[in-house]
């Protein structure tokens, strides 16, 4: 998709879970590389594959194609070509999701994931004046104790770790079950993020906060179902990360003209947008910024206003976060 950075702020990208980068294209060029039989003919074939009725159905997918990751050179091959595309969609800041459990899983080293990913970040990421940080999310329909153990390597690894995030299938898996790994990353002094309230119940945003202790919420759409919860949000100026194209795809919302953007926004909560799973979503946080402004017709300084939340809900120091509402600001202003 050609990019207009002129007509999308300058952006801060918290909800992207690197794997979700992984391209069809590149799936092909890794499975060449690595000798990995793939279930589908060809890249019409896998693209024919990318509708989906739910997340399940999507994840199934999603976890499929990271058979072809196998080497370091691979993860950093993925990383460097999402840091490359949101540097072209105006992204500043990126706080990356990856998913070690999905990998250790299927035999690919800890060290392989962790270099691959961190090392591009940090010989990338700079040059494209982006600013990054890596959250290792657990996978929640896997048991807590395998959880657990992951951490635990990553924290013996040293591995350049922000914070931890809590991901995969929601529905009949409730945050609860991950509190002791939340309190052992909150006792390493990492930051915690849970995706709750994607296709979940507002009593999973609930424990996210109140037993993962977590400082932002991934998605909360279902969130305005609870008044009592609003309110909560809303106190403590909780930061939700909204996905608008991710909830279409997923059919969490009908169209983008009915997604709860606006209303969350009215209700006072801490919006901010983000891409979830661009290659499979139909769009990076450029292309989101597009889309809500074409189907909820937001206006430049709503827009300015989501990507400030944006830098508000970011781990980054004041200094950094006053030049990315600088930058942001210039951009309201220039329109
Ligand atoms: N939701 C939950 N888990 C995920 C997603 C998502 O959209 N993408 C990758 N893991
Ligand atoms: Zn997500």
């Amino acid at each position: 998709m050609i990019t207009d950075p002129g007509r999308t702020p300058p952006s801060v990208e918290l909800h992207v879970h690197v794997e979700g980068t992984l391209e069809p294209e590149l799936i092909m060029e890794l499975a060449g590389r690595n000798h990995v039989e793939l279930p589908f003919r060809d890249l019409d074939d896998l693209r024919a594959r990318y509708a989906f009725d739910d997340l399940p159905h999507f994840l199934a997918l999603y976890y499929a194609n990271m058979a072809v990751l196998r080497t370091a050179d691979d993860f950093a091959a993925m990383t460097r070509a999402y840091l490359e595309r949101a540097a072209v969609g105006g992204v500043r800041h990126v706080e990356l999701f990856v998913d070690p459990q999905a990998h250790v899983a299927r035999g690919v080293a800890l060290e392989a994931v962790v270099d691959g990913v961190a090392g591009a970040l940090g010989d990338t990421a700079p040059g494209l004046g982006i600013t990054t940080g890596l959250i290792a999310c657990f996978l929640r329909d896997r048991p807590a104790d395998e959880a657990l153990d992951v951490l635990r390597a990553l924290l013996a690894a040293g591995a350049p770790l922000l914070g931890v995030g809590l991901d995969s299938a929601e529905v009949g898996h409730p945050p609860g079950a991950f509190g002791e790994v939340f309190a052992l990353a909150a006792e390493a002094g990492l930051r915690r993020v849970a995706h709750a309230g994607e296709e979940g119940p507002p009593a999973y945003v609930w424990e996210a906060l109140d037993v993962l202790g977590a400082e932002r919420i991934d998605h909360g759409i279902r969130s305005l179902e609870d008044p009592a919860l609003v309110e909560r949000l809303v106190r403590d100026a909780v930061p939700l990360t909204v996905c608008p194209l991710s909830n279409v795809r997923l059919r969490c919302v009908d169209d983008l003209g009915a997604h709860p953007l606006p209303e969350m926004l009215r209700r006072g909560l801490r919006v901010s947008i983000h891409s979830d799973d661009p290659a499979y979503f139909g769009g990076y946080l450029d292309d989101n910024y597009r889309a809500v402004t074409a189907a909820l017709g937001l206006s430049r300084d709503e827009l300015a206003r989501l990507a400030r939340h944006g830098v508000d809900a970011a781990f980054v120091s004041p200094a950094r976060a006053a030049e990315l509402h600088a930058g942001i600001d210039a951009w309201r202003g220039a329109g």
